[in-house]
């Protein structure tokens, strides 16, 4: 007996071990209202645990599943060592275990854009500093035989904060399990009855706050709920309530919404929507820039907004990812009215870049390891062919195998097409550079525009590429 106690304590020990180096679990919205994470603007946490929940599911036999692949980098999921000291996260026992972090918005080198949805990144698009990029969460995965993973842990953690002592991994201090209960409770604040929610998760709604929120993040189901909850009647959110009276300029702006789309001719087309009213008269103008990271002299095109609060604007400039539209307005200053040198402006708000295939992630192609995405360069559309290095024979699997490019869903007629195997190996750009995975794109001559497709078919038939086959993946251009 004594024996046994003892074995029971040594597994208990270990079993504590391994949870030691994070802080504790939060198992309910409750929890997170006494964490840093994710409190103060403009961080980003609670958005990305908020689309975390939103893209993971419980499938049949109580695992937890992705919407994405984090290996091959969707979204910006990036490997995670766990190496810094001391280890944020346990050690994983396991060899077919890894972890994946997400939440670095900072543009690497090559200039990618973000993936993420705007509504998670754009309160970093317009504020200064480091404070703004420090939330993390991070999966503890195992990849099953097809491609799929199962979700064993999630975690939420951050950076140190900068320009301290303490090194720049992430604080074993704020390092937090979270628990699947936690993100089912934020999966449904999106169709949950609010009257019902202080009884069901016995947390406060603070309706002034929500109502605020509501108006800023009102177009992500339960997003400005979660916000709400978290933030009310903390000191925190106390301290913020206050920040936002005294810059409630600021406040309005983030309803300003900058986008760019395309037009059917394979140009940028700039929209913009909820400009207030006190700026309106104010010689406002949108203008596009080749990303976040060009400087305010190097436009490529500009339109006033003429006092609309929404409007569009079809540019002349081909679309190309991290495109960003910026609005500005004249400063009146003596200089100017003395006529001398060029209108002086201010910027008030910067939309997100615009992302590859509408931020969509690659399409996996049925059956096999392998997928495609459709995606822009120079306002053609193109064809990015993800294979997994494990799939050795894919030339072989894929020789009879074509790309079209149509129009429309509604079109069997391929405006343009492609043998698989004949796409060439990507090099030096982000993408070609993915642990496990070799990727192959194909650039059309042909234009992009809404409702743009590509299809990925197996074989043909009797020597011809067979309108009539269906494709083993549809991929869309919204
Ligand atoms: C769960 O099972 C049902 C019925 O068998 C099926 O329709 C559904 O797609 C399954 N859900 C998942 C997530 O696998
Ligand atoms: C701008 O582009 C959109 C999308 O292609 C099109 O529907 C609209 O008519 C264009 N507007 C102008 C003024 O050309
Ligand atoms: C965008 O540019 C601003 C100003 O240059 C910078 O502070 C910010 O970090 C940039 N954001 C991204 C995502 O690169």
């Amino acid at each position: 007996m004594v024996g046994r106690d003892i074995l029971g304590c040594f597994i208990l020990c270990l079993s504590l071990a391994s949870v030691c180096a994070v802080r504790g679990t939060l198992s309910s919205i409750k929890d997170l209202k006494g964490i840093e994470f994710g409190h103060t603007s403009p961080r980003h946490g609670l958005m990305l645990l908020h689309w975390l929940a939103n893209n993971i599911y419980n499938d049949n036999n109580s695992n937890m599943r992705l919407n994405f692949n984090p290996a091959r980098r969707d979204y910006g999921f990036h490997f995670y060592r766990n190496a810094d000291n001391p280890h944020p996260l346990p050690i994983l026992p396991h060899q077919h275990e890894s972890y994946y972090s997400l939440g670095n918005l900072v543009h690497n080198n090559n200039n990618v854009a973000l993936a993420l949805p705007d509504y998670v990144t754009r309160r970093f698009y317009n504020s200064r500093g480091h404070e703004n990029n420090r939330d993390r969460v991070i999966l503890r995965v195992r990849e099953e035989e097809s491609n799929q993973f199962i979700v064993d842990e999630v975690y939420v953690t951050q950076h140190y904060p900068p320009n301290g002592n303490t090194g720049t991994g992430y604080d074993p201090d704020n390092t937090y399990l979270v628990s699947f209960n936690l993100l089912t409770q934020i999966q449904r604040l999106a169709t949950i009855d609010r009257n019902g929610i202080p009884r069901i998760y016995d947390v406060e709604i603070n309706h002034n706050s929500l109502q605020e929120l509501e108006n800023i993040w009102g177009h992500t189901p339960g997003l400005a709920l979660l916000l709400a909850i978290v933030l009310s009647f903390t000191f925190r959110a106390q301290s913020c309530r206050v920040t936002s009276q005294s810059t409630l300029k600021h406040e309005d702006n983030a309803l300003i919404k900058l986008e760019v789309k395309t037009t059917d001719r394979g140009k940028a087309r700039i929209i913009w929507s909820g400009i207030p009213n006190r700026l309106l008269d104010q010689g406002l103008m949108v203008v596009l820039h080749r990303n976040n990271n060009s400087d305010s002299k190097s436009e490529l095109d500009r339109s006033s907004v003429g006092g609309k609060a929404s409007g569009s604007y079809n540019t002349s400039v081909p679309l190309n990812p991290g495109l960003q539209v910026r609005l500005r307005k004249e400063v009146n200053n003596w200089w100017n009215y003395l006529g001398f040198g060029s209108t002086i402006e201010e910027e008030i708000w910067r939309g997100s870049e615009f992302h590859d295939a509408n931020r969509e992630i690659p399409v996996d192609i049925n059956g096999h390891d392998a997928s495609l995405q459709l995606f822009v360069k120079d306002g053609k559309a193109c064809a990015r062919l993800y294979v997994k290095k494990s799939f050795t024979a894919w030339k072989k699997t894929f020789h009879n195998s074509w790309v079209g490019f149509y129009s429309s869903e509604g079109t069997l007629d391929y405006n343009t097409w492609q043998w698989a195997v004949k796409f060439s190996e990507e090099k030096g750009s982000h993408q070609a550079d993915i642990p496990g995975y070799d990727i192959y794109v194909y650039e059309s001559s042909m234009t992009m525009s809404p409702g743009v497709q590509v299809r990925f078919m197996l074989e043909k038939y009797g020597g011809e590429k067979d309108p009539l086959l269906s494709p083993s993946m549809i991929c869309s251009w919204k």
